[in-house]
């Protein structure tokens, strides 16, 4: 879509469609609501501050024209002291599919005198995100396009609108792409098409990519990684990417990611009911391979490594067992009690492999564990870590880009719990607290970095096809993109 700022009186702005927010309780017109309703005849006089336009930020009502503009699209946005730009970022992705459901393929959104520049930003984001659409399987013909949007600004806005824009575009599809991965079949996104879809990156030559094959792997001691690729036919790959926007060199942030292109279980197999959704247990690489792409368009002044290990997990002939015992790239042991367990192991090699990177950072994205979800719901991403400074800073990024973040403890007591009495470690202790024992077996290979877990889990796509944002759809949300590249633009050494 072509968004742009525009300011032009009313009478010049050729959009048959306009678009534009209310507060709760909100009883006066100003600014440039006002000069709108001077046009159209007073139309949103006769209505503003009545109930039927008050809900939760998510009612869009449609207000009829006669002239060049034909219709007003009033949208809710809920209480005015609860308002944050995520509010707008939901409520724009709820008008641009409006918008296309009824076939305009131009339209204008209002902002307020008191709207920010992130403001505009999430404007830009929210719209572009509500119209993606995962089609490429549909053989029927889609809707027309929504093509422009025109953003109506104050002339102070307008000035430096043009940047935020871009970089709102930039980060919108970075996020569609990540969800793309996510929501492709199994089938046909297998640990070498994934590997394929990431040497897109380093076509603009800003991002190398290397993908490290089994037989290297075998060399590196990655047992994690390759235990689990025993069950399938596909081979394991260890995609590496770098982007080096830091020209003085310093040393990187490394962001991991957990791609099990599909998550059967292996031989502690999942139950077959919801099992076609473990084609997303791919997200966390996939986010991890939207930020890199983001943060290399945008020139991000930083210097980002990723690891996305990627394998199947299946019952094949071959697989490993209950029982086995693996070894890790950093040489400790783990008892495997659950194959299902299995993000884990391919994690542990790439947090320990990070470590020859000596990274100021390393922050892994993963679709850990089930009781993520039992914990947290569809609401919020669970994070632990073992540098306070670093988590408090995705908990801000957290509030700024409306991917809710929640802290859990990474206490001893839950590390004693993962001990093995054969083994260093094992995979699984059981259900109390799986989610905080997950991230306790995955400290085991982090050494003294700062490190920070986020399980994607409940958060990745939306499980009850219910999506709580007007920007996500059912399916695969891409979850994470946009809180890093919020904790990257603001990112200040940690020492
Ligand atoms: N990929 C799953 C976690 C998952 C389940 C994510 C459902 C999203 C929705 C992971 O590999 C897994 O199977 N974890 C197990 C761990 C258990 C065996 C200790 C789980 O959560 O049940
Ligand atoms: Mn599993
Ligand atoms: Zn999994």
């Amino acid at each position: 879509m072509r968004i742009r700022g525009i300011s032009a009186p009313f009478d010049q702005v050729n959009y048959p469609l306009i678009s534009l927010g209310f507060f709760e309780g909100e009883t006066k017109l100003r600014g440039l609501s006002k000069a709108l309703d001077g046009y159209i005849n007073g139309l949103l006089a006769e209505i503003v501050g009545r109930k039927e336009f008050e809900s939760d930020g998510d009612r869009i009502s449609i207000l009829h024209s006669r002239g060049k503009i034909r219709r007003i699209l009033v949208i809710a946005l809920g209480k005015k002291d609860e308002y944050t730009s995520d509010v707008l970022r939901s409520a724009a992705g709820r008008v641009t599919r409006r918008v296309r459901e009824l076939e305009f393929t131009s339209f204008g959104f209002v902002l307020d005198q008191s709207n920010s520049l992130e403001d505009v930003q999430a404007l830009v984001e929210g719209s572009e995100l509500g119209l993606y659409t995962f089609d490429q399987y549909k053989s029927s013909a889609r809707k027309p396009e929504v093509k422009e949007m025109g953003i109506l600004l104050n002339d102070r806005t307008l000035k430096k609108s043009g940047q935020v824009i871009a970089k709102g575009q930039i980060i919108a599809r970075s996020v569609a792409f990540t969800r793309d991965l996510s929501n492709l079949p199994s089938s046909d996104c297998t640990p070498s098409i994934l590997s394929s879809h990431s040497m897109k990156l380093s076509k603009r030559g800003k991002v190398k990519v290397r993908v490290i094959e089994e037989e290297e792997m075998m060399t590196l001691g990655f047992g994690g990684v390759l235990a689990v690729a025993r069950g399938s036919h596909e081979p394991p790959k260890f995609i590496t990417l770098e982007y080096s926007g830091d020209k003085r060199g310093g040393s990187p942030i490394v962001l991991v990611g957990k791609a099990i292109t599909f998550d059967s279980g292996g031989i502690s197999i999942k139950p077959a009911e919801k099992m076609n959704e473990m084609k997303h247990d791919k997200s966390g690489g996939a986010t991890v391979i939207g930020v890199i792409k983001a943060a290399a368009e945008l020139k991000i002044p930083i210097n980002l490594v990723g690891l996305v290990p990627a394998t199947e997990n299946l019952p094949g002939g071959g697989a490993y067992k209950p029982g086995d015992i693996v070894r890790f790239h950093n040489g400790k042991t783990a008892e495997i009690l659950n194959t299902d367990a299995e993000g884990r192991l391919i994690l542990a090699d790439a947090l320990a492999y990070a470590q020859r990177y000596k990274p100021q950072a390393i922050i892994d994205f993963a679709t850990l564990t089930g009781a993520c979800i039992i914990a947290l719901g569809n609401v919020a991403s669970g994070l632990m870590g073992n540098h306070p400074v670093m988590n408090q800073r995705i908990l801000n990024a957290a509030d700024r880009t409306g991917e809710r973040v929640w802290e859990l403890p990474l206490w001893k007591e839950y590390k004693d719990q993962i001990k093995s009495d054969i083994a260093d470690i094992k995979n699984t202790s059981g259900r109390a607290g799986g989610t905080i024992t997950a991230a306790a077996f995955l400290s085991n290979f982090v050494g003294e970095y700062p490190w920070a877990h986020l399980d994607i889990a409940g958060t990745a796509w939306t499980q009850d096809a219910t999506p709580n944002r007007g920007y996500n759809q059912k399916g695969a949300t891409g979850v994470g993109v946009r809180l890093m590249i919020d904790l990257l633009h603001n990112w200040k050494s940690l020492s």
